[in-house]
């Protein structure tokens, strides 16, 4: 009997199904990608809630496999808020939340009975638990789960849960609850097991990645201290690996952290920081607790200790008031701050969020056009930047292939995509075994041969 899990989310969603991945293969089921497998018995969503779009898109789906759904046997977990969870109730058979995992062949048994004799009941009777809160116990048991990894090149830490910032914007507070910490020897343990085995690119995950350790005081490492033994553990073993973490909020970026990053070779030299705005006025009413000087601040903290550190952020457009004016704030901050990568949204109220009571009053079209404007100017700095890398040699990790059949590729430090060019005649094309899955995974130098808004291109040296 096959399974099959989607996760709909951010990395830590994709890092969550690793985990429920390892809970259904030692129930003796096999994963399967394919919707219309004739052997799949269970189908799964790990939701995400922090857009309406990728909430319509459960319904959608949950609603199309219960029109076909004969006796195969569905469940929800990821993040959900209360309000759809009892709606996801009426239209799942299994609604829990993430970190209860570890009780889903329980719950499994009580929905179908003995699923050894592999016959699902048409009317499952057993109890959802969505109405529950993730607990910190449970989160630290799901944590030491080890996860099935869905790619040979790079790997996702868990190491925090839950946010207690509350930007006024936000669902994760009410879908994740309060921040819990994951113990650091289990961060470390994980990370260890994984560089053993040849992992190049570890990314630490977190909605607040960099509170780390704030909930447990003392009693436990903080960010910086946790980084640090992760550059040590990189120079003990000599290791060739790159780590990066996401999402960290800019209030608790310090200059301590950046001097560290600096310090090691095994800690990335980029940085997701999101800005969300350019303008005062609605970073104070999006709660976000720092100014654009502030960010400023950090910006040149990162240029003047990380200098060959890529920037990243996020950015919405179209949040509740945002006038012209805040908005042309917004672009010249992007303007001036030349951001590697920008993840821009368009804002969508979310039930039980503070800015839920405001007034969406920004017209769709007008959140359209000026998403498209951000973006251009996301292009134009982004390629500006990516120019400099034209003809330079680069460390790129080889990650997989293109969709399109003759293109495999990677990433730079940087995290900037390479395709690499594989069609040529092999005199030409001196990197034509890329393509070849065993060289997933491991780290080529690279000469860039052009460049684009959002990518480069190289050739294997
Ligand atoms: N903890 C991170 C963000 C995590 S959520 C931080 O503090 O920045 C990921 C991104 O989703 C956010 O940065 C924001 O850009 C976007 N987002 C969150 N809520 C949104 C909403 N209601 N509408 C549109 N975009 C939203
Ligand atoms: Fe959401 Fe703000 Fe928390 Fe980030 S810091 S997860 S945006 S509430
Ligand atoms: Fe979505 Fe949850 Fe990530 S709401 S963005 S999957 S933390």
């Amino acid at each position: 009997m096959k399974y099959m899990v989607l996760p709909f989310g951010c990395q830590m969603n994709r890092s969550d199904t690793g985990r429920i991945r390892t809970i259904l293969n030692s129930m003796g089921f096999e994963e399967s990608e394919f919707e219309d497998d004739p052997d799949l018995a269970i189908k799964g969503i790990i939701a995400c809630s922090i857009r309406q779009k990728a909430v319509d898109r459960v319904y959608g789906k949950i609603r199309n496999w219960n029109a076909s759904k004969g006796k195969i046997l569905t469940f929800l977990s990821g993040c959900f808020l209360p309000a759809d969870g009892e709606k996801f109730e009426e239209l799942f058979d299994l609604v829990f939340p993430i970190d209860m995992v570890s009780s889903l062949p329980e719950m499994i048994r009580a929905k179908t009975g003995d699923m050894s004799n592999a016959v699902l009941s048409d009317k499952p009777s057993g109890k959802s638990a969505s109405g529950d809160l993730m607990t910190k116990e449970r989160l630290e048991n799901f944590w030491e789960l080890r996860p099935v990894y869905s790619s040979k090149a790079e790997a996702f830490i868990p190491i925090q849960n839950g946010c207690n910032k509350f930007c006024t914007f936000c669902a994760v507070p009410y879908t994740r609850g309060r921040e819990v910490s994951r113990l650091s020897t289990g961060i470390l343990d994980e990370l260890r097991s994984l560089i053993g085995k040849n992992y190049r690119s570890i990314t630490l995950l977190g909605q607040n990645v960099n509170s780390y350790g704030l909930d447990k005081g003392d009693l436990e490492l903080n960010f910086v201290e946790l980084m640090k033994s992760i550059g040590k553990i990189g120079r003990e073993t000599g290791k060739n690996f790159w780590t990066y973490f996401t999402s960290p909020h800019p209030r608790d970026m310090s200059g301590e952290l950046l001097e560290v990053i600096a310090e090691y070779d095994v800690l990335a030299k980029q940085i997701h920081l999101p800005l969300q705005s350019g303008d005062d006025e609605v970073l104070y009413r999006m709660n976000r607790n720092y100014s654009l000087a502030d960010y400023r601040r950090m910006v040149y903290a990162i240029r003047h200790t990380l200098p060959e550190a890529t920037l990243f952020t996020d950015i919405i457009v179209g949040f509740c008031g945002e006038t012209e004016t805040q908005f042309e704030r917004t672009l010249e901050a992007m303007k001036e701050f030349r951001f590697d990568m920008a993840y821009i949204a368009k804002y969508s109220p979310r039930p039980g969020a503070t800015s839920e009571r405001w007034r969406d009053d920004i017209r769709r079209e007008v959140k359209e056009r000026r998403f498209t404007e951000a973006s251009e100017v996301l292009r134009e700095t982004a390629s500006r930047k990516n120019r400099k890398l034209l003809a330079k040699k680069q460390r790129v990790l080889l990650c997989g292939e293109d969709e399109r059949k003759d293109y495999s590729f990677g990433y730079t430090e940087g995290r900037i995509p390479v395709r690499l060019s594989l069609n040529t005649d092999t005199a030409k094309s001196p990197g034509k075994d890329i393509g070849n899955r065993t060289k997933v995974g491991e780290f080529a130098m690279v000469q860039i041969i052009s460049t684009g808004s959002l990518s480069v291109e190289g050739r294997v040296l």
